[in-house]
C-alpha cells in the first residue's frame, strides 16, 4: 500500500485499504426501491407514536438508517478509524457500546478485543438490525450481545439484571459511544451508569457532535426540520464534559474536535445515504445537497472516492476514578 505523505495520511492509508474489502450491497436502484418500503413503515410507526403509543425515535428511524449504511457501507469508514486510535482498545478487553445502533462502532472494536462486547440501545429496531448484521458475520461477530435499555434509564441496572440475568456493576474495561449521546436529555445519568460499569481505571471514549460547531448548525437547522421525527440535540461541549466530571467519579483527559470525512463516489451518493440516514422523506436529493453545501461542505479526495464531506466530531476519553458512583 502507498504511503500517502499528509497531515491525515495514516487515516487515509487505512480507509482505502477498508476499501479494498468494502463491498457495495445494493445498486442506486434497489437503494430506492428499499427507502420507498423503509419510508413507509416508518411513516406507519410515527404515526402510532404520533398518537401517543411509547415508541423510540429509533423504531420509527431503524429501517432507512440500516439501508443507508447498506448502500453505502464504506461511507463512514473514518469513524471507527477515529474511534480506534482514541480507545486503543486491546485484545480481551471487555466493553460496552452505548446507543450502538445498528452495531457501525460495536463490530470492529469488537474484532479488534475479540471478546465480549455490549451493544447497548434503547431501539428494538436498531437492535434487530444490529442482531441480523451479527449473524451475518457468523462467528468473528458472536461476541456481540444486546442489550435493550436506555443507557440514561434510572433502572438500568435492575433492567439488565431481569432481562439478561446478568450483573455489570464494575465488569468493563470500557465504554464507547458514537453519534448517540446528544439523543439523551439525562446525561448525567448516562455517564453514572457507564461508570459503574467500568473497573477502576476504566475509560469512557464519547465521540459526538460538538455544541457551536457546523455539524450542529446542520443538524438544528436542516435535519430537524426534514427528519421525520424531528431531531433534538443535546450536545455536547467541553465546558459540559467539565461540568459532568464535577458531579461524578471521572476526569476527563482529552478534548478535541477531529476532521472526519465521509466519503461517496459521487454527490447523489451522498445526498441518497443522508436522506436514509436522516429519515428525511420532505427533502429533494438537491435540497440535501444544497444543505451539505451551505452547512458541512465538501472537500475533494480523488484517492480514495470522488466526493468526501466533512462531518466533524467532537472527541473525548474519560478515566474512572475513585469514588462512588452516587447518581
Ligand atoms: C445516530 S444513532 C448512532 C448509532 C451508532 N452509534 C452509529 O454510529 O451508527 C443514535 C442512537 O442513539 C440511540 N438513542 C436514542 N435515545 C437515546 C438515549 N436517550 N440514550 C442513548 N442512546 C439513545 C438511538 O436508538 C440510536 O441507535
Amino acid at each position: 500500500m502507498e504511503m500517502i505523505q499528509r497531515g491525515q495520511g495514516y487515516i487515509l492509508q487505512e480507509i482505502s485499504m477498508q476499501h479494498q474489502v468494502s463491498q457495495r450491497v445494493m445498486t442506486r436502484e434497489e437503494y430506492f426501491e428499499q427507502l420507498e418500503l423503509d419510508f413507509r413503515y416508518a411513516r406507519n410507526v410515527n404515526d402510532r407514536r404520533l398518537a401517543g403509543e411509547n415508541i423510540p425515535e429509533f423504531d420509527v428511524r431503524s429501517r432507512p438508517y440500516d439501508s443507508a449504511l447498506r448502500y453505502s457501507p464504506h461511507a463512514r469508514d473514518e469513524d471507527f478509524v477515529y474511534l480506534r486510535k482514541w480507545l486503543k482498545p486491546q485484545p480481551g478487553e471487555v466493553g460496552a457500546d452505548f446507543a450502538a445502533g445498528t452495531g457501525l462502532i460495536t463490530f470492529p472494536t469488537a474484532e479488534v478485543t475479540g471478546a465480549t462486547t455490549y451493544a447497548i440501545d434503547p431501539s428494538k429496531g436498531q437492535l434487530e438490525m444490529l442482531e441480523r448484521e451479527r449473524d451475518s458475520r457468523g462467528a468473528s461477530a458472536a461476541n456481540v450481545v444486546p442489550i435493550h435499555v436506555f443507557p440514561d434509564s434510572k433502572t438500568f441496572f435492575e433492567e439488565i439484571e431481569d432481562k439478561y440475568d446478568l450483573d455489570l456493576e464494575g465488569q468493563l474495561d470500557y465504554i464507547t459511544s458514537y453519534g448517540g449521546i446528544h439523543h439523551s436529555m439525562d446525561q448525567l445519568t448516562l455517564f453514572s451508569n457507564g461508570l459503574r460499569m467500568l473497573r477502576p481505571g476504566g475509560r469512557i471514549v464519547v465521540a459526538d457532535v460538538g455544541m457551536g460547531t457546523s455539524l450542529a448548525r446542520y443538524f438544528d437547522n436542516f435535519v430537524s426540520p426534514n427528519c421525520l421525527t424531528g431531531h433534538v440535540g443535546n450536545w455536547l461541549s467541553r465546558k459540559r464534559l467539565h461540568q459532568l466530571s464535577q458531579e461524578l467519579p471521572m476526569k476527563v483527559t482529552r478534548v478535541k474536535l477531529e476532521p472526519v470525512t465521509w466519503h461517496f463516489e459521487d454527490i447523489l451518493e451522498t445526498s441518497n445515504f443522508l436522506k436514509g440516514l436522516h429519515c428525511d422523506d420532505r427533502s429533494s436529493l438537491r435540497q440535501i445537497s444544497d444543505g451539505v453545501e451551505k452547512y458541512l461542505k465538501y472537500k475533494h479526495e480523488p484517492r480514495i472516492h470522488d466526493i468526501s464531506m466533512n462531518w466533524h466530531m467532537l472527541f473525548s476519553k474519560m478515566v474512572k476514578t475513585e469514588g462512588r458512583v452516587a447518581v
